[in-house]
């Protein structure tokens, strides 16, 4: 039989391991949560047709610079990325992304292995982890052609596409399905973006604000847009834009080409 003396070394051994585990859980945790990024989208309402209207000047640019190891297989150098700007009014969210990417394709059978956009939005920001009601995963690829994951409607998206010199450009309105364009609303969010080189086969994931591919099934690592009625210009000065309706006027063309207009 073990001494109490010996008993007590073990329990006091137990106590260790727990404690550890607990406050690793917890740094991990906090890592993950202080890692989350957040940004500003500004009030307009852009018409949605792949070229880049000067009101989206006065939006903020979100870079999707995290590569997801694990699944890309080269360097975040070599893989496609996007500058993003995000804009919003009583119905919709509007995103466009211009997507630097050499090769394009989309040879694979499945969307995400196409070279594509996805946006995640979490309507109430409740970064709950698992899909609630107003959580949805939406997806373009660089045709413009369209699909999603969970809570995904076809009907709730409209996006348009456009292919210039160094990779492509999408448009998107997204409408918003349980809650209203607010300022000071927060939503959970984040962008994805699919790199096929050309075999079929995604080279790389770069996000915006979650570093890992579980984004289409834990709504936890996303970031946070704020719904900002203008936004604070760098010197201080505002930027604001008056918009006379809240619907998404919608080009007819699902595809143009073209040369990508810079707005910085
Ligand atoms: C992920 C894929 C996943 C797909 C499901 C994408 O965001 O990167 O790994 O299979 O979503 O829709
Ligand atoms: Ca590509």
């Amino acid at each position: 039989m073990a001494s109490n003396r010996e008993a007590c070394g073990v329990w006091i051994v137990y106590a260790c391991v727990i404690t550890l585990l607990a406050n690793s859980a917890v740094c991990a945790a906090q890592t993950s949560a202080s890692k989350r990024k957040t940004a500003t989208a500004v009030y307009g309402t852009p018409k949605i047709d792949a070229t880049i209207d000067p009101i989206w000047k006065k939006a903020e640019v979100l870079v999707t610079d995290r590569r997801v190891s694990g699944v890309s297989t080269v360097p975040a150098s070599a893989a496609a990325r996007a500058k993003v700007r995000t804009m919003w009014d009583k119905d919709h969210m509007y995103i466009l992304c211009e997507v630097k990417d050499g090769n394009l394709s989309a040879k694979g059978g499945d969307g995400w292995n196409h070279d594509s956009v996805e946006i995640f939005l979490d309507e109430n920001n409740g970064k709950a982890g698992r899909f609630e009601m107003d959580d949805c995963q939406y997806r373009v690829n660089y045709k413009g052609a369209t699909d999603g994951g969970q809570n995904y409607e076809a009907a709730n998206l409209v996006a348009r596409a456009r292919e210039v010199d160094d990779g492509y450009i999408i448009e998107m309105a997204i409408k918003l399905r349980t809650t209203k364009g607010k300022p000071g609303n927060k939503l959970g969010f984040d962008v994805q973006v699919n790199d096929d080189p050309g075999t079929g086969m995604r080279q790389s994931i770069m996000k915006w604000s979650d570093a890992t591919d579980r984004s289409y099934h834990d709504t936890s690592r996303w970031g946070t847009l704020v719904l900002a009625k203008e936004l604070k210009a760098k010197s201080g000065k505002k930027t604001t834009t008056s918009t006379s309706d809240n619907k998404a006027p919608i080009s007819d063309t699902n595809k143009t080409k073209g040369t990508q207009t810079k707005v910085e």
